[in-house]
């Protein structure tokens, strides 16, 4: 079959990152991309034998693409959207999928009404720690899941659009939004969440710097998650870790194993897995998007989460998710 032809909007760090990917993809070709700034969408061109855009509405109109990637900064989430949609193209899009509910909920509605399928980056999913962890949890009620975002991504230039409120939505939209999915992946739908921030360390910036939540999960399970990223920009070791009490027993979850306690011993576990491009383009070739774990509607939910405790936080109170909209 001939390869699937992908377009990029947006050319920054992290679609960099997919394109390399994809570039090693059998049956994968990426024929366009799309970055506002001229010099970034020039120099992804040139690796990857691509045409360089600065206007994604231009490269829309192009007739050989397959499926588009969109890879932006939070705020500018929504006519780029619609028009992929518009154009009836499967589409990949980075978490979170957008600065607010409004955005994300309008996208979500033309998703379900022309039937697309797609993806958003949540690859945590995909890891073989996470599909043993969630296998072991299936059956069993859980008890309390405790998640933890400690990293140092907050420091740095105040000036970029990751470290101001109303461009990312600061470290639990953009960043901790990893954990609160995996902590919904594993323990189910949040009701609702209230949630304290402060600003301590990183006083150039309007965003919190240390945030902790406590969740009510619909199942009755309870949860919380603290976050930060003014700890130690060198050590990630304390990023996106999960523990989770189930029966009378505990496991500790991260990206690259699972820890079990099996006999009274801890017993780490881990499973090759696909990787979030390998899924996409599967789907797309094969026009069946079972595979995809997160797909847009899903990750909505995820977002209404970080959503709900930025407003908990500001307001002082509790914040239930229905009220999120
Ligand atoms: N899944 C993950 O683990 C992961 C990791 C890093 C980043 N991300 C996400 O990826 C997204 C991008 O992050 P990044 O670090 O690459 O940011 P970035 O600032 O490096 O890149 C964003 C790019 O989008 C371009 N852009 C902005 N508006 C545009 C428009 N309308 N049309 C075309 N291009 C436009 C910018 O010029 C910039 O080059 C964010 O949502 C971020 O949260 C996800």
């Amino acid at each position: 079959m001939s390869d699937v032809k992908i377009a990029f909007i947006g050319c920054g760090g992290n679609a960099n990152g997919h394109m390399n990917q994809l570039s090693q993809l059998d049956g994968a070709r990426i024929v366009a991309v799309c970055d506002v700034q001229l010099e970034r969408a020039q120099s992804a061109a040139e690796k990857h034998n691509a045409h360089p855009y600065t206007e994604h509405r231009a490269m829309l109109e192009r007739d050989d693409l397959d499926a588009v990637y969109l890879s932006l900064p939070v705020f500018a989430h929504g006519q780029p959207e619609l028009d992929v949609i518009a154009r009836g193209l499967p589409f990949f899009v980075e978490k979170p999928v957008a600065i607010n509910m409004d955005i994300a909920r309008e996208i979500e509605e033309q998703v379900a009404k022309e039937e697309l399928i797609t993806c958003v980056g949540y690859q945590l999913r995909y890891l073989g720690s996470t599909q043993i962890a969630r296998a072991m949890l299936q059956n069993t009620p859980l008890n309390m899941l405790v998640g933890k975002y400690w990293c140092g991504t907050g420091h740095g230039n105040p000036d970029t659009w990751l470290r101001q409120m109303n461009k990312s939505g600061g470290q639990l939209v953009e960043q901790a939004t990893h954990t609160i999915d995996m902590m919904r992946y594993m323990g189910g739908e949040v009701d609702t969440v209230y949630a304290m921030q402060a600003n301590r360390v990183l006083k150039s910036t309007d965003c919190p710097d240390v945030n902790s939540l406590s969740m009510q999960f619909a199942s009755g399970a309870i949860g919380s998650l603290t976050a930060t990223w003014a700890y130690d920009p060198g050590d990630w070791s304390n990023a996106n870790i999960l523990d989770v009490f189930y029966a009378s027993q505990m496991l500790n979850w991260n990206p690259s194993r699972v820890a079990v306690r099996e006999d009274g011993k801890w017993t780490e576990k881990t499973a090759p897995s696909p990787t979030i491009d390998e899924v996409f383009v599967e789907a797309v070739r094969s026009n069946n998007g079972a595979h995809i774990r997160s797909p847009y509607s899903d990750a909505v939910k995820s977002l209404a989460i970080s959503l709900a405790a930025n407003r908990s936080a500001q307001e002082n109170r509790p914040v239930s998710i229905a009220e999120m909209g």
